[in-house]
Formats: C-alpha cells, structure tokens, sequence
C-alpha cells in the first residue's frame, strides 16, 4: 500500500480511538477474510505454545488474541489491550461465547500502558505497529514486556496490498469533500511502507535489538464482492474516512465507490499480508 487518501483516519490517539470505536459493529464482516487468517498465521508463526503468557496489543476484536488464547490453552493465559473500547466489548463477547476464559481485555493506549517488564513470553501485534507515533520507540517499548528468549511478531501489509481498492477508494472520496488543500498524510502512512516487504521488516526487527527475524509472505487476495468491498471500508481504519459526513452523503459515497470499482473492472483485493516474527536476546 503506498499512500492512502486526504484525511482518512486519524492520527492522534483519540482520533483513532474514535475511528475504530465507529467502526466495532463492522470490524467482524472483515474477520472471516481479512483479519482471522493472518491472525491464525501470526499465533502459528509465532509458535505459541500451551501453557504461555501472550501479550496481544492493538487487538481489536481480538482475531489474534482469541487465536493465541486457543493455543495457550486453559494454563496460559492472553492479555489483550486496545485503544478502542467498544472493540474490546466485541472481543470479550466472542471470548465468552466461545468459553475462553484464559483472556483478558484492557482498554489502554500501548504507548503509554505500564505492565510488568519481562513477563510475557510472547508478544503479537496484528495490524497495529504502524499505528503508532514514534512507531519505533513504542515497539522498543513493547519488547521490553516480553521475557528474554520469548518471541515478538507482526503482521503488516505487504507491498502493493490494498493499493488498486484503496486508491480508488480514495479519488471517489475526494469528489466529496470541499476542500482542494493538500491531503493531510498520516505519519501511519509513512510508517507502512518502511515495513512493507520481508527484507525491510527483518532489518527494522534487527534495529530493536531483535535476534532470528523471520519474515513470510500470507497471501490472500478476496474476492471483491459489493459486500466486501464496503464492509471493508466500515469495518477497518478507513471508516474514518466516513466520520463527519452526514448518511445521505455517506450512501452516496458507498454507491459512487462501487460504481467506480464495477467501471475499473476491480475484481479482487490484494491483502496479501507480512507475518514477522522476532526473539528477544537471551
Ligand atoms: C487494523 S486494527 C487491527 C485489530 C486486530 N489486531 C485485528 O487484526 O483484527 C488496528 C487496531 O489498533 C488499535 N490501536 C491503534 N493505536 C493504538 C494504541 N496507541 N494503543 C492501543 N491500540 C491501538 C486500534 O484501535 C485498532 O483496534
């Protein structure tokens, strides 16, 4: 994904807390195809193991923290921490409706979150690191919850992901808004690309103090059905995009997007994904 659009999402932590706080009755629609399979990549990547203490952080409605709950098992034990209440509350309703008991949920931003130094032996992060102000001096931040030896991983848009929908996406939206300024880029954005491939992925686990990266490619290219494509847009960051207009623009929007993607003959979207992983030196 290389730049996303003008204004879509926030930046600060409220701001994005409020954006993925409007998105929680959609987030699940994408999990099935988006979410869940990297998720169930990233807890298998990461080589969870019964009995461990994971710590989940960005985890929305919790695909990898509920994953990492099932590989733990009853011993172990998940805590999962979000910006965004009302996805916990999603989160914690699937835990409870599958009878996990070995999760919780905080709702916390990470960055400035206090836990307990070296007691996780794992640490995963789905989708999230790139959100993050300062991303490289809150994940150094982050590594220092796990224990030495324990592992820290990753998923993140693979180079190229997202782009054709996204751009697209992105000019229908700017006929809607009034103003020709120039788009605000987010610095998430930035963020994004500087991660965006295996090699470059691996070199920025190096960079903090990482050891034994790894990084694989999980493909996935969805089927781009008229459900998907605007459930997508609800049901992920880009929902901020939608904050602020009214529902009679917000509908004009949905039905110019689809028309423009059925005109482009767009027929699948790349979410071809990264699932990194590292170690904490011993
Ligand atoms: C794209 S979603 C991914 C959610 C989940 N990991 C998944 O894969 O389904 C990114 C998540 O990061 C959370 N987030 C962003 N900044 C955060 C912060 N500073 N602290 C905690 N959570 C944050 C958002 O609220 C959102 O739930």
């Amino acid at each position: 994904m290389t730049t996303i659009v003008a204004n879509m999402g926030g930046v600060t932590g409220p701001e994005l807390a409020q954006t993925f706080n409007a998105a929680s009755a959609d987030f699940e629609r994408v999990t099935p195809l988006v979410w869940g399979p990297a998720a169930q990549a990233l807890v298998c990547e990461l080589r969870i193991a019964p009995g461990e203490r994971v710590l989940d952080v960005c985890s929305g409605t919790g695909a990898s923290a509920l994953a990492a709950a099932m590989a733990v098992g009853p011993v172990g034990g998940v805590h999962a921490i979000d910006i965004a209440g009302d996805l916990l509350a999603v989160a914690q309703q699937s835990a409870s409706g599958r009878g996990l008991r070995n999760v919780t949920f905080e709702e916390a931003d990470i960055t400035d979150w206090r836990g307990p130094n070296g007691a996780y032996d794992a640490l995963a992060c789905s989708y999230g690191v790139f959100f993050l102000p300062e991303m490289d001096a809150a994940c150094a931040r982050l590594v220092e919850f796990v224990r030495p030896g324990g592992r820290i991983g990753v998923t993140v848009w693979r180079r190229g992901a997202l782009e054709d929908y996204v751009r697209i996406f992105g000019e229908t939206l700017k006929r809607f808004m009034d103003t020709d300024g120039p788009p605000r880029r987010s610095p998430w954005e930035d963020n994004i690309v500087r991660i965006d491939e295996p090699a470059s992925i691996s070199e920025w686990l190096r960079e903090l103090g990482l050891v034994e990266p790894q990084a694989v490619v999980f493909p996935n290219y969805v089927p781009l059905t008229e459900k998907f494509a605007w459930d997508f847009v609800r049901g992920s960051g880009m929902r901020g995009a939608l904050l602020g207009f009214r529902a009679e623009t917000v509908e004009q929007i949905r039905s110019a997007f689809l028309t423009e993607l059925r005109r482009r003959d767009l027929t699948t979207v790349d979410a071809s994904t990264i699932v990194a992983t590292a170690a904490r030196a011993r």
